[in-house]
C-alpha cells in the first residue's frame, strides 16, 4: 500500500459536538458553536458536521438551524434512524445527513449500522430526505458486503467507520493496524466502483490518521474529537488547519 500519496481533494468537515458539550455542561452560552464554525472555516475546514443525538446531550436543535443558516460551509447532521429527526431534517434541510446507530447509553457511536436487519427503515427514511434534495450518508463497518448493499439501497455516499483501526492504532507495532487499515481501503475502492462517495470518520487523530489519508479515493474525512482536544492547547484556528494540512497530503 503506498502510504504518502498527494490528495488535495480530500475535505475535511469539522465535528463541533464537543463544542457544544463543554456548552452544556453548565448550560452557559459559551462556548459559541457559531463562532466555532467561523473559526474552522478560515482555518481551511472544508464543512462542519453536528450529531443531533436523541438525547440531546450536546448539539441541539438551535445549533442546527443557526449553522445552516449562518455559515457559508456545508453542513453534515449525524442522526440516528428516527422519524422524529427525519422530519426537522426535511425542514432544516443540510446538505447531507449521516445515518449512524445510537445507543443512549453509549460514549459515542460504537460502530457502523447493521445494514442486513435495518434496510427497509433506512430505505424509507433515506428516501424521504432524498426527496427533499438532502444527501444521505451511511455509516458502515469496512464490510464490503455492507458497502455493495448501500450501494444497492442508493444512498449517495458511505461512511466507513474507522472506530476499530483508531483504537488498534500502534505506531510500534503495525501488523494490526494494517490489517485494519486495508478493510478501509477496499471498502473505500468497492464503494468508488460502485459510484459511491466513500468518507472516513471516528477516532481519528494527528497520528492515525496519516495512513488513511494515503488513501486516494476516500472523499471526507469527518473528525472531531482529536481535533477540540488538540484545540484545548493550541486554539482551534490552528489545530484545524494543522489537520487540513495532513489530510491533504
Ligand atoms: N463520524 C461519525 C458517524 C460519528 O458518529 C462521529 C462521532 O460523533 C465522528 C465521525 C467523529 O468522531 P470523532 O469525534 O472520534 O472524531
Amino acid at each position: 500500500m503506498n502510504m504518502i500519496k498527494k490528495n488535495k481533494n480530500h475535505i475535511l468537515s469539522v465535528n463541533l459536538d464537543h463544542v457544544a458539550t463543554l456548552r452544556q455542561q453548565r448550560h452557559t452560552l459559551y462556548p459559541d458553536i457559531v463562532t466555532a464554525a467561523g473559526i474552522c472555516e478560515q482555518a481551511g475546514a472544508d464543512g462542519i458536521t453536528l450529531h443531533l443525538r436523541q438525547d440531546r446531550r450536546h448539539i441541539q436543535n438551535r445549533d442546527v438551524e443557526l449553522i445552516r443558516e449562518i455559515s457559508i460551509l456545508p453542513l453534515t447532521v449525524e442522526m440516528s434512524c428516527s422519524k422524529e429527526i427525519t422530519d426537522l431534517m426535511c425542514r432544516i434541510r443540510p446538505e447531507k445527513v449521516t445515518l449512524v446507530p445510537e445507543k443512549p447509553e453509549e460514549l459515542t457511536t460504537e460502530g457502523g449500522l447493521n445494514l442486513k436487519e435495518m434496510k427497509d427503515t433506512v430505505k424509507r427514511l433515506m428516501e424521504e430526505m432524498q426527496s427533499e434534495g438532502i444527501h444521505v450518508c451511511l455509516f458502515l463497518e469496512p464490510e464490503i458486503t455492507d458497502i455493495e448493499l448501500a450501494a444497492e439501497l442508493k444512498c449517495d455516499a458511505v461512511e466507513i467507520h474507522t472506530g476499530t483501526y483508531a483504537h488498534n492504532f500502534d505506531a510500534r507495532n503495525t501488523s494490526r493496524t494494517f490489517e485494519e487499515l486495508e478493510r478501509i481501503q477496499k471498502s473505500v475502492e468497492t464503494g468508488t466502483s460502485a459510484g459511491l462517495m466513500m468518507n472516513v470518520g471516528h477516532g481519528l487523530h494527528y497520528q492515525n490518521v496519516i495512513p488513511v489519508a494515503g488513501i486516494p479515493s476516500v472523499t471526507e474525512f469527518s473528525i472531531g474529537h482529536g481535533i477540540i482536544s488538540r484545540a484545548v492547547f493550541t486554539g482551534l484556528k490552528a489545530a484545524v488547519s494543522d489537520m487540513a494540512e495532513i489530510i491533504k497530503q
